[in-house]
């Protein structure tokens, strides 16, 4: 059987993956320090959740004997206001929902890891929905109102 698609899909994976959730663990940390307690927190247990689908997929590499490479360091600047982060990340998680709807097609031949990328859309399509619902809020309850939830 020939693996090099899931090779590379598993590799982009968790090199955007791994970069994505350190970002989400440092806003976690920033947003604690502003005193959005329980908004630090979500991003926090957010990067283990994400860092929990990083070892899926290295996991996934080595069974099949392949190495993985380390690649995962992308510059990013933190983001200090809590609706601006909300809408980057929108942007970020569509663009990610995106790239794997179309590796799903590419993975047909090897179900293990079409399985375990399916599992994960279904997980990163959650987060978007996350991301709407609290702008949507923002929208009907006030800004400042939703600010004080995250305390
Ligand atoms: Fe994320
Ligand atoms: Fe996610």
């Amino acid at each position: 059987m020939d693996f090099t698609t899931t090779f590379q899909i598993s590799q982009m994976i968790v090199n955007e993956l791994a970069g994505s959730a350190f970002v989400h663990k440092m806003q976690g940390q920033l947003f604690k320090s502003q005193g959005y307690t329980k908004l630090g927190q979500k991003y926090l247990d957010h990067y283990t959740e994400e860092m929990g689908w990083v070892e899926k997929y290295t996991d996934r590499l080595l069974d099949l004997g392949q190495v993985p490479e380390v690649n995962v360091c992308n510059q990013t600047t933190l983001i200090e206001d809590p609706k601006a982060y909300l809408e980057a990340d929108l942007k970020l998680q569509k663009e990610g929902v995106e790239t794997l709807y179309k590796a799903m097609p590419a993975l047909a031949s090897d179900p293990t890891t079409y399985d375990i990328t399916k599992a994960y859309l279904l997980d990163e399509e959650e987060d978007l929905y996350w991301d709407e619902e609290q702008l949507a809020l923002i929208e009907k309850i006030g800004y400042q109102n939703w600010l004080v939830k995250q305390l």
